[in-house]
């Protein structure tokens, strides 16, 4: 796609060093905003920007006041996960994790809505863990959190005409899913009703979309792209199960 639905955005993406927040940075750029790509591991055309530290936020802010005066997107992409279980995850890893997945959110939200103009939007990514009793407690949880801030943040800047929306990825091929166990990505794909993983390019367009003009009266709004995945309540092997049965 190669458009100008976005033309005159300024839009901040974090994470955007590799996986969904790379082909977000590159859609919304394809689109006609001027992408400002961050990662805490910083790399070729990206900005070094740890989510957790305030000063980072800080002198982001200020250079973008500088340079352009106004931002009209962010894109809380950047996230971490945890896969120790309820019995023996440790509480500096839960706080590790909301540090990233929460409180990243939390200030680029703070930092940045001060400099956006009505019709502004911010696009949270969640995760399926965000709608299920996903295993891994301290990325669960955090997730979690990140749907009421998301909730609070869309009530809170309504009326200054900034929108704030949640996109929840099921499994999409990425270095992050690349390293758990293949028996997690067979029992998604078993889970999920389109009966395959995703692609970073199907997570883009809603997530340009929500940047767009076009969504102007969509705010609060969560929206899975997941194949299916939380939409039948985990009770997808039940019919799986009688299905095969009667075959
Ligand atoms: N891949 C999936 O299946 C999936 C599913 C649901 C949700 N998600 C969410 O999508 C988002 C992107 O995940 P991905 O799959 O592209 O993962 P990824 O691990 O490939 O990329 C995450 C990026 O975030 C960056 N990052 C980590 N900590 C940071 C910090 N403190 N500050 C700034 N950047 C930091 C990493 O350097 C990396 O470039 C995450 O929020 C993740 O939780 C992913």
């Amino acid at each position: 796609m190669n458009g100008r639905r976005l033309a005159d955005k300024v839009i901040v993406v974090t994470g955007a060093a590799r996986g969904q927040g790379a082909a977000e940075a590159a859609a919304l750029g394809h689109e006609g905003a001027t992408v400002i790509a961050t990662d805490v591991s910083g790399g070729d055309g990206v900005r070094r920007l740890d989510v957790t530290r305030a000063e980072d936020w800080t002198g982001l802010a200020g250079e973008l006041r500088e340079r352009f005066g106004a931002v009209h997107g962010l894109v809380n992409n950047a996230g971490i996960t945890w896969r120790a279980r309820l019995g023996e995850v440790d509480p500096n890893d839960m706080a590790r994790v909301q540090a990233v997945n929460v409180h990243g959110p939390l200030l680029g939200i703070q930092h940045l809505a001060p400099l956006m103009p009505p019709g502004s939007s911010v696009v949270n990514v969640g995760s399926s863990a965000a709608l299920t009793a996903h295993y891994p407690v301290a990325y669960t949880t955090s997730k979690w959190a990140l749907r009421g801030l998301s909730k609070t943040a869309a009530m809170e800047l309504g009326p200054r005409g900034i929108r704030v929306n949640t996109v929840h990825p099921g499994f999409i091929e990425t270095e992050m899913t690349a390293s758990a166990a293949p028996a997690f990505r067979e029992a998604n794909i078993r889970e999920t009703p389109l009966g395959r993983v995703g692609a970073v390019g199907e997570v883009t367009p809603l997530v340009v979309f929500l940047l767009s003009d076009e969504s102007s009266f969509i705010t609060g709004a969560e929206i899975p792209v997941d194949g299916g995945l939380t939409s039948h309540g985990g009770v997808k092997s039940v019919s799986d199960t009688l299905l095969a049965e009667t075959a």
